[in-house]
């Protein structure tokens, strides 16, 4: 049996590194693998979603992840349309939702409310993003795409820049980061600083540097990592005022990077990347968001499949 059959993917802090690299293999062989033999991996499955947090390529890949596959997907993607709205508990959303579907996909505002869906769901759930916790998915698809790209991961060093307090995605990331042979180099407004507590476990196992000048090691970067500032997770707009637009990557600074450096974002991007950057050959972010879709059915076709694919 594959050790991701019928599993939950609430935290990337489950997965070592053989699982993450099992999980990359399997995204090349879907990549290359016939079309038609594709269509049997998820043939007659149903992926149901529950978004109550906006989404645009975290819900539309993970849809066409599993229409790739040969499978089908229903679900919720603007919660004031669902019977939430009339006061239905996500206990309640998440049981009725693992009656129509066979693997869940839910993304929250509240940190744990992945975990707590995977408690009451009798069918596999993964975690699409849980408040300012996780978003294993995306770190998945970041290592992916930085393997591609690079050719490795282990002895690359990794820029991580903007909003590190609240953007769920550097925790998955770092985590996942931890389990090789890399160093970080975090950038942040001083109130944007990583928070201490949700790296405590990784600290021995990671090395990183934590500055708020963004030139300090940019010359150095084998990846540059941007985040956006996560206005709707400040108490207060002034204090996202004060920091709105902090790092803006523009031609001027890509001219001090490596030639061979590679940038990647989690989109949505503000301003925080130039549009002039992308159509630099070191803009990676759009092969970064197709990447999503592969290693999104990767993942799906070792939760579906006993024996894999
Ligand atoms: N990267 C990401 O999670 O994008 P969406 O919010 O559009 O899903």
């Amino acid at each position: 049996m594959n050790k991701f059959f019928q599993r939950d993917i609430i935290s990337v802090r489950d997965l070592d590194k053989q699982e993450l690299e099992t999980i990359f293999d399997a995204a090349e062989k879907i990549i290359k693998l016939d079309p038609n033999e594709r269509q049997e991996i998820a043939r007659g499955k149903t992926l149901g979603y529950l978004f109550f947090e906006p989404s645009t390529r975290t819900r539309l890949s993970f849809q066409a992840a599993i229409a790739l596959l040969g499978g089908t997907s229903l679900g919720i993607a603007d919660i004031a349309s669902s019977s939430a709205k009339k006061g239905e508990s996500l206990a309640d959303t998440v049981k009725i939702m693992s009656i129509y579907s066979d693997i869940l996909v839910l993304r929250h505002t509240l940190d744990g409310s992945s975990r707590f869906a995977a408690e009451v769901s009798s069918k596999p759930v993964i975690n699409a993003g849980s408040g300012t916790e996780e978003h294993p998915t995306q770190a998945i698809q970041d290592l992916f795409t930085i393997r591609k790209e690079k050719k490795k991961i282990d002895g690359l060093k990794i820029g991580i820049v903007g909003d590190l307090k609240y953007g769920r995605t550097v925790y998955s990331l770092l985590y996942a980061l931890a389990n090789y042979d890399v160093e970080v180099h975090l950038t942040s407004p001083e109130v944007l600083k990583i928070r201490p507590e949700s790296i405590y476990e990784i600290k021995n196992s990671l090395s990183f540097t934590e500055s708020t000048n963004i030139e300090e090691y940019l010359d150095d970067l084998d990846v540059l990592y941007v985040t956006r500032i996560q206005k709707e997770r400040f108490p207060d707009e002034e204090e996202y005022l004060k920091v709105k637009g902090s790092y803006v990557i523009g031609l001027d600074l890509l001219q001090k990077m490596k030639d061979d450096a590679i940038i990647l974002h989690p989109l949505p991007r503000l301003d925080e990347i130039s549009t002039d950057v992308d159509k630099t050959k070191q803009a990676r972010y759009f092969e970064q968001a197709e990447y999503g879709k592969y290693t999104r059915a990767a993942l799906m076709g070792l939760i579906l499949n006993e024996n894999g694919f």
